[in-house]
């Protein structure tokens, strides 16, 4: 234990670590993406047991994501996420499982529209089912979580399962609130402890425990819409992802690792990455528009000015408006939607910022890092290199065509007398704290 309890040599040099807890306590775990800027660029924590590496500077992200991309390629194995995915799926699997996977799920993604004109239309029309809910508050403070969630999610969900859920479905809303606190407790103190000492707390209570419960729970549904494509499955027509992979357990091809379980942890990857990402970043851009209402009328007065008020918006207006398109990276940048990315895994020695990191060890990107700073390059909200978000085009459609119909059609202010509070919730996504907000719409 004293071996492990040192670091390696060359390794990255970081803060004293104490015996057996290390580094699990020496900071604030609901900014862990502000405290990890402060120990240079890049240095070693140890959590519990196990050592990992921060790369903080833009430069070195680039050199570990991209030029060493491959070596950097693989996921931990962390106990709190093989608890729910055994070793399946897309997002948190390394090597053959992960590249067939991934490969299959972008090309599927790919032919159903993701980033081509014909997810358009899909996307336009839950703007409509969500104007209509915003209207139905006339202007009073309401707040517009759910209702978010749910209509970022259809989109996905259209891909996926081939249909979108109704607002008014509580069923499928407390699935999407599970997955806020699936993605908060992941990235908390709980997680860091639970992933460190698993043999102790495996049977204890704790919130290890409740999003175990909640997985299940994701599973089953996603079990019944599976059941459902069987029941009128037709394999000369693919309606969606669920009918492709369908079809690739068919072929039975030779190494292939598509079986009904896999699949089952693939779409959730696709459906929960799906889902809290956008709908977050919108959560932002509302919140931020409120609090700079001169910011809100010039985005306003560009599309007034390129579209008008009763066109709606396509994906080919973007290039026509650069102050709006400027205001959704804006959103991003300062919103920081996925702070920390997801841990990546060395698998075999690298050498990083004239340190060397021996094949097995985490290593963290904090894309926070350069945050002050408006420089293109230094901003990937997406992450990059191999692991790149297969979401990113698919994400970019919808902030794009989701926040200029919002602004054709609404304007957003706080309710009287409430300063907008712009503190977040640290998780794998950093949200804004919930709020209330008022929607008025323009065209009376
Ligand atoms: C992974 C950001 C939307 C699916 C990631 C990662 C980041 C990220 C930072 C980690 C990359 C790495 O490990 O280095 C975002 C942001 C989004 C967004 C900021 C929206 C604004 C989406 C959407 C989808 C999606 C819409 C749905 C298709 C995924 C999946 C992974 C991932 C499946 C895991 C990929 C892998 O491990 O190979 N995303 N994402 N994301 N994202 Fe997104």
């Amino acid at each position: 234990d004293f071996v492990k309890n040192c670091r390696p040599v060359g390794f990255p040099p970081g803060p004293w670590a104490f015996p057996v807890v290390g580094n699990l306590f020496s900071f604030d775990h609901t900014r862990t993406h502000e405290v990890l800027t402060q120990y240079g660029d890049v240095y070693s924590l140890r959590m519990g047991k196990k050592w990992l590496v921060v790369v903080n500077r833009s430069e070195l992200l680039k050199e570990a994501l991209i030029t060493q991309g491959d070596s950097l390629a693989d996921r931990p194995d962390l106990p709190m996420s093989q608890d729910i995915t055994v070793g399946r799926g897309m997002t948190f699997t390394s090597g053959h499982i992960w590249r067939q996977q991934r490969r299959f799920a972008l090309s599927t993604l790919r032919n159903f529209g993701f980033a081509k004109t014909s997810l358009q239309p899909v996307i336009l029309d839950e703007f409509s089912h969500c104007a209509e809910e915003f209207r139905r508050y006339e202007g009073k403070p309401f707040n517009p979580h759910l209702v978010m969630n749910n209509a970022v999610s259809n989109i996905i969900c259209s891909l996926l399962f081939g249909h979108r859920f109704e607002y008014s479905d509580e069923k499928f809303q407390k699935l999407l609130r599970w997955f806020g606190v699936v993605l908060h407790t992941h990235a908390s103190i709980w997680a860091q402890l639970y992933n460190s000492f698993t043999g102790f707390m495996r049977f204890l209570p704790g919130p290890h425990q409740t999003i175990k419960q909640i997985s299940q729970g994701v599973k089953d549904f996603i079990r019944a819409e599976i059941n459902e494509h069987k029941k009128n499955w037709d394999p000369s027509t693919q309606r969606d992802y669920i009918d492709c992979y369908l079809n690739e357990i068919q072929m039975g091809k030779d190494e292939n690792t598509f079986d009904e379980e896999n699949m089952i942890i693939c779409v959730m990857d696709l459906f929960v990455a799906g889902s809290e990402t956008t709908s977050t970043t919108l959560r932002w851009g509302f919140l931020y528009m409120a609090k700079y209402p001169e910011i809100q009328e010039k985005v306003q007065a560009e599309i007034d000015r390129v579209i008008g008020q009763s066109r709606q918006p396509s994906m080919e207006d973007r290039a026509n408006l650069p102050y709006t398109d400027a205001v959704i990276h804006e959103i991003q940048r300062m919103g920081n939607i996925v702070p920390l990315s997801l841990p990546h895994l060395t698998n075999r020695d690298v050498q990083l910022g004239g340190y060397n990191i021996p094949k097995g060890f985490a290593v963290i990107p904090n894309l926070t890092s350069e945050g002050k700073f408006v420089k293109p390059a230094a901003f990937i909200p997406f992450s990059a290199g191999k692991r790149l978000c297969p979401g990113e085009s698919l994400a970019k459609m919808e902030l794009f065509l989701f926040f200029t119909c919002f602004m054709q059609h609404f304007n957003f202010s706080m309710p009287a007398g409430v300063k907008p509070v712009t503190d977040f919730l640290f998780g794998i996504t950093l949200s804004p704290k919930e709020y209330e907000i008022c929607a008025t719409s323009r065209q009376e």
